[in-house]
């Protein structure tokens, strides 16, 4: 499919989930603007150097930049992805607060801000599609992981309420489900969730690709709000 006219912005494009998305999106000729603090990651990308914005996204200004950028040099903005994300758990003795109010603040707060701010964009221009990297954590939760799933809740709390507010309008919302991924995000585990949770078999970036074209090629009239993605051996 070509696709030289469709403006995506991607957070978290430096690893895992977004950085494959990019990649895939890049390679189907989407034009491509990818964030995230690591320059050199995002450098793999190989997008135009201009379409790279290495920064920390809790920073209001620094987020005003991508997307003043984006508007005055392409005009219009067509996905947003939000995959910047980070993931603390732990025991009441073990969670360490500061690191998981970091997390709050990225997973909620400054997706919140970036989102409304593309909104109000995608609501001037008439049409616009954000697609979330929630969790299957949106929908349950498990013992130690009641802070990130909370996150993930609010996602998918802020997501509904949108999809409703934007009923009847050309602009979609989406928020992508996954069971457990290989990425970075459990670099620092003592004991990898693959292990913990006995799940042989992970989900692999390629398949929350394949997702998201699925959520993306729908037709106009289609809206997908929800999508659940799991290995086979989940079993909570
Ligand atoms: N992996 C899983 O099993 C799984 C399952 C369900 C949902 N998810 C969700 O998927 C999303 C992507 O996670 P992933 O698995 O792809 O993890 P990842 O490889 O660790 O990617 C996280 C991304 O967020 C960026 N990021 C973190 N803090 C940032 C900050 N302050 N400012 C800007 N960018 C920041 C990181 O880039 P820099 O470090 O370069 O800034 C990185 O690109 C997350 O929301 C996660 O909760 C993951």
């Amino acid at each position: 499919m070509i696709n030289n006219d469709k403006i995506c912005l991607i957070t978290g494009a430096s690893s895992g989930i977004g950085f494959a998305i990019a990649r895939a999106l890049h390679a189907d000729n989407f034009k491509v603007i990818a964030t995230a603090r690591r320059l050199d990651k995002l450098t793999e990308l190989r997008l135009d150097s201009n379409d790279l914005f290495s920064g920390d996204l809790n920073l209001p200004d620094f987020q005003d930049s991508i997307v003043d950028y984006i508007f005055d040099k392409y005009g219009k903005c067509d996905f947003l992805f939000n995959c910047a994300g980070s993931l603390e758990v732990g025991t009441i003795e073990d969670i360490d607060i500061d690191k998981l109010t970091s997390m709050i603040r990225l997973n909620v707060e400054t997706t919140f801000r970036l989102t409304y701010k593309i909104l109000k964009r995608f609501k001037n221009q008439g049409f616009g599609h954000v697609i979330n990297i929630s969790s299957v954590l949106g929908t349950k939760v498990r013992p130690t992981a009641g802070g990130y799933a909370a996150t993930k809740f609010a996602m998918e709390a802020f997501s509904e309420a949108l999809r409703m507010e934007l009923t009847g309008t050309n602009i979609k919302i989406s928020c992508i489900e996954p069971g457990l991924v290989m990425t970075e995000l459990h670099n620092d585990w003592k004991v990898h969730p693959k292990e913990s949770m006995n799940i042989h078999d992970p989900l692999t970036v390629d398949n929350i690709v394949d997702t998201v074209k699925f959520i993306i090629n729908q037709p106009d009239h289609v809206r997908i709000p929800r999508l659940m993605i799991l290995p086979k051996d989940h079993n909570i």
